[in-house]
């Protein structure tokens, strides 16, 4: 597995490293010399001709060196540039796939997205433009640390639209995201407390507090010991520390929610325009006989 993704990083090095190059191009295409290129002391601008765009100005530099004569052509600047947007996407493509392996989206909820989500009132359309806006306006929301509560009912989309707008961000932001749980944290946190763990805890919480955004299932049950729970409310109030934003999703009621983790937290979550979105109609589950959890 992790051989593939070494394939992966290594294969998005070296299209960075062409990026560059054909920057340096088009820039060169435009007018500008690249700085390894200063040595070349004449320029003239020539009529060239592309196959497929025709003429074009062409930047000719050159050199004479003990006798000899060195030369540089640029090349069709509509070339160089599609060529760049092309390699860009080829990137972002890779980006996209090694972001959304490492993201965690169960199986089961691999195709929810913002677009087969049926709004079945007003609360629900709602809160599905809310975060379609934040996915949208990503950049914004990561900048100033904006979290987010999906508070409610058991079948009403919560975890349906975490994955959407996790979706969402990895696609249009390439931003790194993890869904996770309290269960699954806690339980990552125990097993470096074992004699022959790989990873210390320090390991774990970084991985925790490191991430663009963490979305963070089942707040609200009581799992793990009180020092277990401390590292919870630890990796949170870091991520708040670091204004990094994380979503939380609960069956709770907000009033309920601001029990369970305090209301200095439950504050510091909405702060910066973070917004508790409340889920409390029927279950899809139940309405459309969608299988059960
Ligand atoms: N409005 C909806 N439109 C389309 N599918 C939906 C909608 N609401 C829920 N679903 C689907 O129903 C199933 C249950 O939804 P989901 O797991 O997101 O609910 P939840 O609010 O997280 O529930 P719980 O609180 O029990 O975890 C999922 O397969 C989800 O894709
Ligand atoms: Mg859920
Ligand atoms: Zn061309």
């Amino acid at each position: 597995m992790s051989y593939i993704n070494n394939g992966r990083s290594s294969q998005i090095l070296a299209l960075k490293t062409r990026i560059t190059t054909l920057q340096e191009e088009l820039d060169f295409a435009g007018g500008t010399t690249p700085a390894m290129d200063r040595c070349y002391d004449n320029q003239e601008t020539i009529t060239g001709s592309c196959k497929e765009h025709g003429d074009f100005n062409q930047l000719r530099i050159w050199m004479k060196f003990s006798g000899r004569m060195s030369e540089k052509f640029s090349r069709c600047p509509h070339c160089v540039s599609a060529e760049l947007e092309a390699t860009k996407n080829e990137m972002r493509a890779l980006q996209v796939e090694g972001l959304t392996e490492k993201a965690n989206i169960p199986d089961r909820f691999a195709d929810c997205s913002f677009e087969n989500y049926e709004a079945a009132n007003k609360s629900a359309h709602r809160n599905l433009e809310m975060l379609k806006a934040y996915a949208k306006v990503w950049p914004k929301m990561y900048d100033a640390g904006t979290s987010l509560i999906l508070s409610g009912k058991p079948g009403t989309g919560k975890n349906h639209l975490a994955v959407a707008l996790a979706k969402s961000v990895i696609e249009k932001h390439q931003a790194s995201v993890l869904l996770t749980s309290v269960m699954r944290i806690i339980r990552a946190v125990r097993r470096t407390w074992e004699k022959d763990s790989e990873r210390s805890e320090e390991d774990v919480i970084s991985l925790y507090t490191s991430m663009d955004l963490l979305i963070i299932d089942e707040v609200g049950i009581q799992y793990g010991s009180e020092s277990e729970m401390i590292i919870l409310f630890d990796i949170m109030n870091t991520r708040y520390e670091r204004m990094l934003p994380t979503v939380l999703i609960s069956n709770l009621a907000p009033g309920e929610i601001s029990q369970v983790i305090g209301d200095r937290l439950t504050d510091r979550m909405v702060e910066g325009g973070g917004a508790t979105l409340v889920f409390d109609w029927p279950s899809y589950r139940s309405t459309k006989g969608a299988p059960a959890v």
